[in-house]
């Protein structure tokens, strides 16, 4: 996002038993941590961090078939893997899975933290366990899939646990095969307007890059977050209602959600400049820093938006990125 001053410490980790080190260490200076992967979805404050940022550099990715069947896979990523490595790999080797997670920016230990998901794929659909250094009790641990209480981009790790665990491998079940049909409506509208017919892991990638890349910034070259608000989720004694007032509900396995984009679009903000940040054209969910001078030009900007989408629809906005204080 271009924000954000110096961090007093920036501590890298790059084999596992340097966890420990890194928490040691602020522990005997005493300074607050923070964890960081790719910071693609991190936004700093203007003063700065006056501790230390634990950055996740642990590489290396391993593929094991499973004992039971030849047609799965036990894909097993180090935490400070690229994502998209992690899914060009599996496509490469034609496994299903995470193939519409592609191009997401960030780490593969973040992946599991916020629960990435796009295109109708999350990680809560394939992650068997993670293995994480306890910063509480000091301990290397291993949490399944239902200890981590996955939840539209939650899991204990960025809520009730935050900054308690640090990720050090991430180990999903892929198989061999294919998404089955229908897809998520964009893809299934870039599916019709280019003819086509091959949908492996590859091919999906390569047409979520595409639909990607033409609508959201690539955060390397344009300062932006990826989605700044949380889509919206409503209990299912509202839908009806809020179906009859135009608005459009997606009922999926998660609940019933709102397109916050849509929402800020029709308050008429797509496009607009809000305080130095750009409301994406085409994404109307994306901040982008285009002049803005500093933290608070956020804050203005996001209740400048939020309050908008509030007074015309009734519901609140919830930050999607998260902060480092
Ligand atoms: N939707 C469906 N099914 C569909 C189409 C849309 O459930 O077939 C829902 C979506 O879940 C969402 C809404 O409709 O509630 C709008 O979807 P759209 O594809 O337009 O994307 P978005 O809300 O702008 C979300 C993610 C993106 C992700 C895209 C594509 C959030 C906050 N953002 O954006 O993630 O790439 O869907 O799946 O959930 C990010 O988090 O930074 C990010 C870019």
């Amino acid at each position: 996002m271009r924000l954000g001053g110096p961090a007093r410490y920036v501590v890298e980790v790059e084999q596992p038993i340097e966890a420990p080190d890194a928490y040691n260490f602020a522990k005997l200076y005493s300074l607050p941590t923070a964890i960081l992967g790719g910071g693609a979805n991190s936004i700093g404050r203007d003063e700065g961090f006056p501790g230390a940022i634990i950055m996740n550099k642990i590489r290396g990715i391993e593929l094991k078939p499973s004992t039971e069947n030849p047609e799965v896979f036990e894909l097993k990523a180090m935490g400070g893997e690229i994502w998209d490595d992690v899914v060009a790999f599996a496509c490469e080797k034609g496994l299903t899975g995470i193939e519409a997670l592609s191009k997401i920016p960030g780490t593969a230990g973040a992946a599991p933290v916020q629960n990435i998901g796009a295109y109708g794929q999350d990680i809560s659909q394939v992650l068997k366990s993670i293995e994480a250094y306890d910063t509480t009790d000091g301990h290397f641990k291993l949490l399944t899939n239902k200890d981590l209480k996955f939840g539209y981009r939650k899991s204990i790790l960025n809520t009730t646990m935050k900054g308690r665990f640090f990720v050090i491998s991430m180990t999903m079940t892929l198989k061999k095969g294919q998404m089955a049909r229908p897809f998520y409506n964009s893809l299934e509208n870039f599916i019709k307007e280019n003819g086509e017919t091959d949908f492996s892991p590859s091919s999906i990638r390569r047409m979520v890059s595409a639909i990607r890349a033409d609508k959201l910034p690539d955060p390397a070259k344009i300062p932006s977050a990826g989605s700044f608000f949380k889509n919206v989720y409503i209990p299912d004694s509202q839908v009806d209602e809020c179906r009859s007032r135009g608005l459009p509900v997606y009922q999926g396995a998660d609940g019933n959600k709102i397109n916050s984009g849509w929402l800020i679009e029709k308050a008429g903000l797509a496009g607009k400049l809000i305080h130095g940040f750009r409301v994406n054209e085409k994404a109307a969910l994306v901040l982008i820093n285009e002049c803005a001078t500093g933290y608070e030009d956020l804050i203005e900007a996001r209740n400048e938006i939020a309050n908008k989408v509030y007074d015309r629809f009734g519901f609140k906005l919830e930050q999607e990125p998260v902060e480092i204080i």
